[in-house]
């Protein structure tokens, strides 16, 4: 049998995993449970000193796991690079952002592969979990491998398995979601099966390494796509006088061909934003314009501009000059019940509204601060006082442990984009899509 194979049944293999993040850190901690030594790479010493510690900084990481793989010594951290040639499966899940332009930028790619290639040895599978377009796989990472020296299918192996975490969910977490994984060659997508299938409840293996980054980008576009059109919906409902949240609560009752998506006030997170991207810049080099992502990138990114309208129209009609008014912000995560603000949609509604109000002030149970266009607003506490005082209440994130009830029997206005105050009833709620 094959030393890798071996290594991988009998659990002595040795996994690395570059970039603890929201990603990293939960499959650091997954295959370290399943009783792989694991060893965590990063470049921020806070972070590699936290871990070994067993000290967790992302939610899907509970700290009393974390501790427990730490203490029996199957999960540790480390900055040197070096490192890497102890282990024999090295996963990679570093940031893959788009620059200012909207462009790509698979600069932590480039950086980690170009780490790994002088340390890479004989056995060693490499797999790239960071989501971005088709052909990284084979087109930037291998071209840097293969600079090594080094045979691919031979001496080393290549891989791509997009990673599906849903921050947050509790019900669907590393290692209960299906993965999806696509090697170069079939000897490098059978290794990685093998190893994700001794972690996972179910692997999927697929032709190659496209087909894997493929299927990751079609995910996240289909949502991406899908929150666009219920965003048109709720505009065109609004303007109708129709309740769009009521219409997708119908249209849910359908037992087959329809999946609820709501609207809200535009897309955030690492993800749906972002991804489509990727996939649209690589559409233009085989002369082929992706136009529903286009398109619902359009709608997707007018929607904070046109929650922000809606705030002054309301603040409006209620006989107060929006240049006056004090808004709360309710909720900066990009997603209910997380700390994560990355692309999250409120940064850009506190951007468009702030010029446009008097004071602008923001409450988030899960982030102190928060930087936007260089202004730092820091959360403010939320009091029954402020309730009563702000002009007006925006909900941007439905966290779940806000009291709906109270801020709608205190506030003098609600502009609710996220349906958070669903069963309740006050003259002062006003809400995107109805
Ligand atoms: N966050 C999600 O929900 C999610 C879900 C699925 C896929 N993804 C994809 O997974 C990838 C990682 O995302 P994330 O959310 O975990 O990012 P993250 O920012 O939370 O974590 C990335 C980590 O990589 C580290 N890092 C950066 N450069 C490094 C380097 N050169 N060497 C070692 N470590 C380095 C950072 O310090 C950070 O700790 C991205 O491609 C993302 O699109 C994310």
């Amino acid at each position: 049998m094959d030393s890798l194979e071996k290594k991988i049944r009998s659990k002595e293999a040795k996994i690395g995993i570059i970039g603890l993040g929201y990603v990293g850190l939960p499959l650091a901690l997954s295959s370290a449970q399943k009783g792989f030594k694991t060893l965590g790479f990063d470049i921020q010493s806070k972070r590699v000193n936290l871990v070994n510690q067993g000290k967790s900084y992302i939610k899907d990481a509970p700290e009393s796991e974390l501790q427990k793989v730490v203490k029996s010594k199957k999960l540790s951290a480390t900055l040197d690079y070096n490192r890497l040639a102890e282990c024999d499966i090295i996963q990679t899940c570093v940031p893959t952002p788009v620059d200012l332009n909207k462009d790509p930028d698979i600069s932590y790619i480039l950086a980690t592969s170009n780490e790994i290639m002088p340390r890479l040895r004989k056995g060693q599978l490499v797999i790239l979990k960071s989501t971005t377009f088709p052909e990284t796989t084979e087109t930037v990472v291998l071209p840097i491998l293969e600079k090594s020296g080094l045979k691919l299918g031979k001496d080393f192996f290549l891989a791509f398995s997009p990673e599906r975490i849903d921050p947050g969910n509790t019900q669907f977490t590393v290692g209960n979601t299906p993965t999806v994984v696509g090697g170069i060659t079939p000897e490098c997508t059978r290794l990685a099966y093998l190893f994700y299938k001794s972690i996972l409840s179910k692997v999927v293996a697929v032709s190659s390494a496209r087909v894997a980054e493929m299927t990751k980008l079609l995910e996240n576009t289909f949502r991406n796509v899908n929150i666009a059109l219920v965003n048109e919906f709720a505009q065109l409902c609004e303007r109708m006088k129709v309740d769009i949240w009521e219409v997708i609560d119908a249209a849910s009752t359908k037992p087959y061909g329809f999946m609820p998506f709501y609207p809200g006030p535009g897309v955030g997170g690492h993800c749906i934003p972002i991804d489509p991207y990727y996939l649209s810049w690589k559409a233009r080099e085989y002369d082929f314009h992706t136009t529903f992502i286009e398109l619902s990138a359009k709608i997707n990114e007018d929607m904070p501009y046109f929650v922000v309208n809606k705030v002054i129209e309301s603040i409006s009609e209620k006989k107060v000059c929006p240049s006056n008014a004090t808004v709360l912000v309710l909720g900066v995560a990009f997603k209910k019940d997380i700390d994560d603000t990355r692309d999250s949609p409120a940064m850009k509604v506190i951007e468009i509204l702030s010029p446009k109000v008097n004071k602008l002030l923001y409450n988030d149970p899960y982030i102190k601060n928060v930087t936007v266009r260089n202004v730092k607003y820091t959360s403010v506490p939320l009091t029954i006082q402020l309730i009563k005082k702000v002009d007006c209440i925006l909900i941007v994130t439905d966290h779940s442990n806000y009291d709906y009830k109270c801020l709608v029997n205190n506030a003098k206005l609600i502009v609710d984009t996220r349906n958070a105050t669903k069963g309740l009833k006050g003259d002062n709620i006003i809400k995107l899509g109805c």
